[in-house]
């Protein structure tokens, strides 16, 4: 069961005071590369561990800014800690790397982005190897080995918004100590908490809701101090960090986070809804249509199922180009969560390397459509999407 609901009064005040020097409501930007001592004895303190001081003596290791965004996050997921990242990808490599070591196995669940399915390949050069399996509770029970050391799943998944029972799979990886990590990336702490159903890390692409506006780069991790404290100490040697700037950015998208969620769940359903009734539409993926697979466990674990709908037009690669190219309001570009809503006919963006047959043995036929609704007005995004549809 869900514990808690996230509201708009955490997104604007959780783990937030205005800074104590200058009084600003706001924090400050804290530009610099360098933090200095008063004297040598205070270094010396700080290096044998003996100061109350909190700020590290240089930008890699901590920043104010980054700080105060950190514990605004932590809160928002119920966690002890949380760490932010230069990206997603950041956060996931990093993560992987400072957990995992040779001999350990992990399994990761399919239909999952791209890059961190990828980073299997470089993780076998150093004898850690990855197995993909189906995104349910029962395919990762069948998945585990004796050397099974994490279990790494998507909720909702990429692009079919597949939700995997993450109260089954923690109750099937607790004895034997396997830990789980979701990249809660497409369900938010508004629609989904996963600590609070047992899970030990959850991670973010904050690239997309957190930051909200389509302007930032930047990853999230949360969790207990024993897991986040060793990711954050490899992070200071690999150096993937999340700078000033890009933190400030990212608090000020959180505050309305609760805002844009709430909107681009009810156009995420709505859309489904027409999109689902329309006969030009072969299929809809949407995991709040009783149609979708994982409906069940989605209202069971989810407070809201997002902004991401995913369909089949019925048509071949053209037929479906034809039908983004006429479309108004959403722009042709990766990413999602954003206020600006973004669509993608997904066998180009990201698969276009590979050919057509490797393309849907992975599940991704050329009419395989993306929108990732923005908080523009459902009804003009359903107009858009009928004149389109009639159009092509
Ligand atoms: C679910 C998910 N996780 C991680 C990432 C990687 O995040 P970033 O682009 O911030 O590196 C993405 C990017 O699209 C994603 O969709």
């Amino acid at each position: 069961m869900k514990k808690r609901d996230i509201n708009s009064t955490d997104c604007v005040h959780s783990g937030t005071e205005p800074d104590s020097a200058t009084f600003s409501l706001n924090p400050p930007v804290v530009h610099s590369a360098p933090f200095s001592f008063p004297n040598t004895a205070s270094l010396v303190a700080f290096a044998e561990g003996r100061s109350d001081r909190t700020q590290a003596e240089y930008g890699r290791m901590s920043n104010p800014t980054v700080k105060g965004v950190e514990k605004r996050l932590a809160a928002l997921e119920g966690a002890e800690q949380a760490q932010l990242f230069g990206s997603g990808m950041s956060a996931v490599t990093t993560m992987l790397l400072a957990l995992l070591g040779s001999g350990d196995h992990i399994l990761l669940t399919s239909d999952s982005y791209r890059r961190t399915r990828d980073f299997g390949v470089f993780l076998a050069k150093f004898g850690i190897e990855m197995t993909v399996v189906a995104p349910t509770a029962d395919a990762i029970e069948q998945g585990i080995q004796t050397n099974t050391k994490l279990v790494f799943t998507e909720i909702p998944t990429n692009p079919y918004l597949r939700c995997v029972d993450l109260e089954k799979v923690v109750a099937i990886t607790r004895k034997p100590g396997i830990l789980v990590v979701a990249d809660s990336t497409f369900a938010t702490p508004i629609n989904l908490r996963p600590l609070d159903l047992g899970v030990d890390l959850v991670i973010h692409s904050a690239t997309k809701y957190f930051g909200g506006h389509n302007d930032l780069i930047a990853g999230v991790m949360a969790g207990p101090e024993r897991l986040i404290q060793p990711i954050s100490e490899l992070l200071m040697t690999l150096g993937g960090i999340c700078d000033p700037n890009t933190a400030f950015l990212l608090g000020r998208g959180l505050k309305t986070l609760s805002l844009r969620v709430a909107r681009q769940n009810d156009s995420g359903q709505r859309v489904a809804e027409f999109l689902e009734g329309h006969p030009r539409i072969e299929k809809v993926f949407y995991p709040g249509l009783p149609s979708h697979p994982d409906h069940g466990t989605a209202e069971r674990l989810m407070k809201g199922f997002g902004g991401v709908v995913t369909f089949l037009v019925d048509g071949d690669f053209d037929a479906t180009a034809r039908f983004i190219d006429r479309l108004e309001i959403p722009r042709i570009a990766p990413s999602l969560g954003g206020v600006e809503s973004l669509i993608e006919q997904v066998a180009i963006m990201g698969f276009w390397n590979l050919p057509r047959e490797e393309r849907e043995s992975l599940g991704i036929p050329d009419n395989l459509v993306r929108i990732a609704l923005g908080i523009e007005e459902p009804e003009d995004l359903i107009a858009d999407l009928t004149q389109a549809l009639s159009a092509s």
